[in-house]
């Protein structure tokens, strides 16, 4: 059933119908569609296109069409319409009579698929910066826990430096925060009104754009029609902003899963988020945080797609546009699975202290020890050159650093023996600065990223 038989007699080939139908994915866009109905209807009542009696029935209508879709009662695929557009006006103009025949005076699906998709897209920032928030409170819930328990750090994947879990859950909340940002960024760009823009030209019916705006509660019209139907970038704020967050995500995925490993054993992974093996009865797999991992390309892709969508259209509405709406949903909905999946998993994981604190290597006092050696007077480099001369010499002779006593350690490095007493705890505490690893200074972080939650 189309909006546009006029022109076009002959019948529509069947699988050009399929490909052209997009009710399937838009329907999701309903709720969207009848406010958007809405306020056309009253600036229609306005203009004296719409007669109260009309506009009451129509409204009413809407509030059934609204319950049918809430109940379930619409099945896309079966229904004979193009879009949730054509759906909408052809069930007001079933049910309502020729009133319904005038609602889409002055209109056009372009700036009427675009207010939409903004509304929709106004939510997803909100929800997603819901849910990143809840995920960051889960990870703070835990660090708080644990700024005493000391790991190891690396860098390259080598053994860098001692830290506490509490440090490293507190780096990603504070990533997420950032992330978070990002949404309430993109979504004060998007909250403009595209509709009045008509076709692209601007609504040949005296409609008030303001006040569409202000009744859909955008902060103004767009300023300009033809970019107001044109333009997709408010998708691709959004899409590139999940793309970033989900990548934060599959990074830390990337972490659980390898100190899951039986060769860390850093910690167990909760049942919530593991699955088991059809055949091998021992093991306990990461299903999710793989899911994570995978999820970061599949949303790489829906974004990079959209991006080659938008890069080579001509100015205005083509109907390749009509492509993004299934990469946002598809975006959208794999990130707020993922975000509730990793809180879920971090607030589920037991953590094996012991092997956390023995998975730090003595070698991991090399920075120590040159930092002592540079409060002695000696410059950084030549600190740095006697300690690994130290570490050098270990390695030959088949020994590890913990296999010198305190005295052997300042012979060779010529430091008081205080200095050579070395322990993680010892290493972490030094790290006081604002943002370091000591539990002071992480405590302070906790209570920065908690103020960041609530404000
Ligand atoms: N279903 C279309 C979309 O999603 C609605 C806009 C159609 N506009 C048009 N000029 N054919 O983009």
């Amino acid at each position: 059933m189309s909006l546009w038989k006029g022109r076009i007699t002959g019948p529509m080939d069947a699988s050009m119908e399929r490909l052209n139908k997009s009710l399937p994915v838009d329907i999701r866009l309903l709720p969207q569609d009848a406010a958007v109905n809405r306020a056309w209807m009253a600036e229609l009542v306005r203009l004296g296109i719409l007669t109260d009696e009309e506009h009451d029935a129509l409204d009413a209508e809407l509030t059934n069409i609204l319950r049918e879709f809430e109940d379930h009662k619409f099945d896309p695929h079966a229904l004979p319409d193009e879009d949730v557009h054509s759906l909408i006006e052809r069930l007001l103009t079933e049910r309502v009579g020729p009133a319904g025949a005038k609602i889409h005076s002055g209109r056009s699906r372009n700036d009427q698929v675009a207010t939409d998709f903004r509304l929709f897209l106004r939510d997803a920032c909100d929800e997603a910066a819901e849910r990143v928030a809840s995920l960051m409170t889960a990870l703070l819930d835990v660090a708080e826990c644990h700024v005493e328990t000391v790991m190891v750090g690396y860098t390259h994947l080598q053994p860098a430096l001692p830290m506490t879990l509490a440090f490293d859950l507190c780096s990603f909340a504070s990533e997420l925060a950032r992330d978070r940002s990002r949404f309430a960024d993109a979504r004060r760009r998007l909250n403009e009104c595209p509709l009045g823009s008509g076709s692209f030209a601007g609504s040949g019916v005296a409609v008030d754009r303001q006040v569409l705006a202000t009744s859909l509660g955008f902060d103004r019209p767009t300023v300009n029609a033809l970019d107001g139907v044109s333009s997709r970038d408010a998708a691709l704020e959004y899409m590139t902003a999940a793309a970033i967050c989900q990548t934060t995500l599959s990074r830390r995925a990337e972490d659980g899963i390898i100190r899951a490993s039986r060769e860390f054993g850093h910690h167990k992974l909760p049942d919530a988020t593991s699955t088991g093996s059809s055949m091998m009865p021992q093991k306990r797999n990461p299903d999710g945080l793989e899911l994570v991992r995978a999820k970061a390309a599949t949303i790489l892709g829906r974004t990079t797609g959209m991006l080659a969508t938008l890069k080579g259209l001509p100015t205005a509405y083509g109907k390749d546009l009509q492509e993004d709406k299934a990469a946002a949903f598809e975006v959208h909905d794999a990130l707020m699975l993922c975000l509730d999946v990793t809180a879920t998993h971090f607030a589920g994981v037991t953590y094996n202290a012991e092997a956390m604190a023995a998975s730090i290597p003595t070698e991991c006092a090399a920075t120590d020890f040159a930092d002592a050696l540079v409060r002695t007077g000696l410059p950084f480099r030549q600190a740095h050159e006697r300690v690994a001369g130290l570490i050098e010499d270990a390695e030959k002779s088949g020994k590890r650093l913990e296999d010198y006593s305190p005295e052997e350690l300042a012979e060779h490095l010529q430091l008081p023996i205080e200095e050579c007493r070395w322990t993680p705890q010892k290493s972490i505490s030094a790290r006081a600065v604002v943002g370091g690893t000591a539990p002071e200074a992480v405590k302070a972080q906790i209570a920065t990223l908690r103020g960041m939650i609530s404000s």
